[in-house]
């Protein structure tokens, strides 16, 4: 299964939400997942590994940039579900490199850890910046998780744009690979009305799973739990489950894999 950078410049759509629970859900399927914080704010880290994000001492990604510590250090082990946790700390990375192909320095460090994993999430900060693009050259395939709004579908345009900009400059295999619907409500006209659109203009990307809006989903974190933990028989389970058997169906083999736009 590829790798994904989990993306979209609007905030509080729902990127951790979806790190978190696809990869709990394909760790579950026994599948070896690894999650890269890529968002200082560390809301990733700190739903999945509480102790992790409220230990100043702890390293995370960026001591991993700077060779402060190694990657053995860095990592944070579950079953079947690592991660490279952020910090704040992230947030002037960008300002501290000076090297030319700054859009490859995320991808470098964790190059080493690929082999060990079927596949890695990277959990990207809500702009299109430096530790976004990082995110999206490290994965080279991309998703969105998109809220049914008419807003929604302007952000989904202008990013489709960047990413095609990204794959002439920086990186030809670049793709955007799969988005999905969260907080869907199917018996709202809008929310249909945003779903026909979407599959208009992107077939083959937008996934027939659907994600509802759950309490459950939002309470989870400060539980330091996914969905599949903290309430297995709601909604939120349900929508994830099946998110992840599509993910398995549509990316598990290579000649499944959709172009990108
Ligand atoms: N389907 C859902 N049902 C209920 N709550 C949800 C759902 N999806 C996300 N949330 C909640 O909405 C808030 C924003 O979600 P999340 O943090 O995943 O978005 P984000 O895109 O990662 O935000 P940011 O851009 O700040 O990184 C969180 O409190 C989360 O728990
Ligand atoms: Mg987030």
């Amino acid at each position: 299964m590829p790798s994904f950078a989990v993306v979209n410049q609007k905030g509080g759509v729902g990127k951790t939400t979806a790190c978190c629970n696809l990869a709990a859900g394909l760790a579950r399927q026994g599948r070896r997942v690894l999650l890269v914080d890529l968002d200082p704010q560390a809301h990733l880290s700190l739903s999945l590994f509480p102790a992790v994000a409220t230990d100043a001492g702890v390293p995370t990604l960026a001591d991993l940039v700077h060779r402060r510590a190694t990657l053995d250090q860095v990592l944070q082990r579950g079953e079947n579900l690592d991660l490279i946790p952020a910090g704040p700390a992230l947030g002037t990375l960008e300002g501290e490199t000076t090297r030319q192909a700054w859009w490859d320095l995320v991808r470098e460090h964790v190059a080493p850890l690929t082999d060990g994993y079927d596949s890695i999430f990277f959990d990207c900060p809500p702009t299109l910046g430096f530790l976004a693009v990082n995110g999206m050259v490290a994965a080279r395939n991309i998703l969105v998780p998109l809220q049914p709004e008419y807003l929604a579908l302007q952000s989904l345009s202008s990013l489709a744009k960047t990413i095609s900009v990204l794959r002439r400059d920086i990186e030809p295999h670049l793709s955007l690979s799969a988005i999905f619907l969260n907080g869907f409500d199917k018996r709202r006209r809008l929310h249909r009305e945003i779903q026909r659109l979407v599959r208009a203009h992107f077939p083959e990307q937008l996934m027939e799973a659907t994600v509802r809006k759950t309490t459950a989903l939002a309470e989870a974190p400060s539980f330091g739990q996914d969905i599949f933990r903290y309430a297995p028989k709601s909604n939120g389970a349900w929508d994830f489950a099946a998110l992840c058997r599509e993910f398995e169906r549509r990316f598990n083999h290579a000649e499944g894999f959709p172009p990108g736009t």
